[in-house]
């Protein structure tokens, strides 16, 4: 686990067929599509500008430290060369993203569907294409269970060793999916039991239905610190397969500060990219990730191994901590001043992060009358420090201030 709070951020990797389509990683289901109709973008699926090495290095570079690929999404096409079925990659894709990740001393993740869109014994419900054709036939899910097994198996023995494990996803009881599957469907105890035993320090996510090592909140931030171990797991632009005429990107700010957000409420930020069918990360992303790399090199400090602090933030304000360093996040520029309650006699020296520049204290008399330029008290125990009216030119400014 330490690694995982260390590490605070991550990347997350949708590719398969559905890169293709780019029109999201869901299309088999919205547009109800059959196999066979699926069938071109597993035929023209051959890309020839895959280079995991490069990948790797856009995600180190972006102050990533461990990276998640999908294995195989909803509909069920491997990216690994699997000895249980035929519905694969012409080549082992997998392998040389692992070897990529590791040369980059990245952390390795893997993502792996439950649901499976193509497997014959996998019953249809109503998140499944083929929902309205109802094809006729019992389906045996536990003849598809075996192979789930089966095939997490081959994962988690031809690699090494793998840090980190994505199941998605369980919905059990959602009436609109025709009553979902479960932990039953999947035989999560027997399934988490042989992972652990496979792959004793790896960590696996909650979407098993049954208790994993932490918490998978998705696309929207946590308001408070979640139980336990948690990660939030965001989009660029809201879809997690390439999606090419999708344009709505967060800005590398927002992105930033959603990374400091988590990390002040004990949590990780997995961010995903999603290659084109040719296996190159659109320009865009790119872009964004550099941008982001840009703004770690200078404050990586104040994410990496930090955790909640036991002060309340300024508004607009983040605290992260990481023994005696305390990380001040502005999310908006003040003019001039910020009160820090309750750290007064607690900071013995402070400086702005980006360039180590001094950050000096105000002393003022908590019962002083504001008056003219003069300004009030502060409530006892407030530390107020005096920032520069210019606003420092990176993502999110940060004081870091050293406690007694
Ligand atoms: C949701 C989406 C799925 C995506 C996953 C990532 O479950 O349905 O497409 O892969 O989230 O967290």
């Amino acid at each position: 686990m330490n690694w995982f709070v260390n590490d605070r951020f991550g990347m997350f990797v949708h590719w398969g067929p559905y890169s293709l389509a780019a029109r999201h990683e869901w299309v088999k289901t919205r547009e109800k599509l059959t196999d066979a109709q699926y069938q071109p973008y597993v035929d023209h699926f051959s890309p020839d500008l895959y280079d995991p090495a490069a990948w790797a290095r856009t995600a180190k570079a972006a102050g990533m430290r461990y990276a998640v690929l999908t294995t195989k999404h909803h509909d069920g096409f491997c990216l690994w060369d699997s000895e249980l079925t035929d519905y694969k990659a012409r080549r082992d894709l997998v392998e040389p993203f692992v070897a990529a990740c590791r040369a980059e001393g990245l952390r390795v993740g893997f993502y792996h569907s439950l649901i499976d869109w193509h497997h014959p014994e996998f019953p249809v419900d109503g998140t499944h294409p083929l929902r309205d054709a109802r094809p006729p036939g019992e389906r045996d899910i536990a003849v598809y269970r075996r192979y789930l097994h089966g095939q997490v198996r081959e994962l988690l023995t031809r690699y090494g060793t793998i840090d980190y494990l994505f199941f998605d996803f369980s919905y059990a009881g959602r009436s609109e999916w025709w009553g979902g599957k479960g932990p039953e469907d999947w035989g999560s105890k027997e399934l988490l039991a042989m992972v652990r035993d496979l792959q004793p320090d790896i960590l696996v996510n909650d979407r098993l239905g049954i208790p994993g090592d932490f918490v998978t909140p998705e696309q929207y931030q946590p308001s408070a610190p979640m139980p336990g171990l948690w990660e939030a797991c965001q989009t660029l632009n809201g879809s997690w397969g390439y999606d090419r005429d999708n344009l709505d990107y967060k800005s590398a700010d927002l992105l930033v500060r959603m990374l400091v957000d988590g990390v002040s409420k004990g949590g990780n930020l997995l961010l995903n990219v999603g290659p084109d069918g040719r296996g190159r990360i659109d320009p865009h992303a790119t872009a964004l990730l550099a941008e982001i790399g840009g703004w770690m090199e200078l404050h990586e400090r104040s994410v990496r191994g930090c955790g909640p602090a036991e002060y309340a933030a300024p508004a607009d304000c983040r605290y992260t901590r990481r023994g005696d360093r305390l990380y001040l996040h502005l999310f908006s520029w003040p003019l001039r001043h910020v009160h820090l309650p309750g750290l007064a006699g607690k900071v013995r020296y402070a400086q702005l992060l980006n360039d180590a520049s001094e950050i000096r204290f105000v002393r003022t008399d908590p019962d002083q009358e504001a008056q003219n330029t003069r300004m009030g008290g502060q409530e006892p125990g407030t530390l107020t420090l005096e920032l520069p009216v210019r606003r420092p030119d990176v993502l999110v400014p940060v004081v870091e201030l050293f406690l007694m």
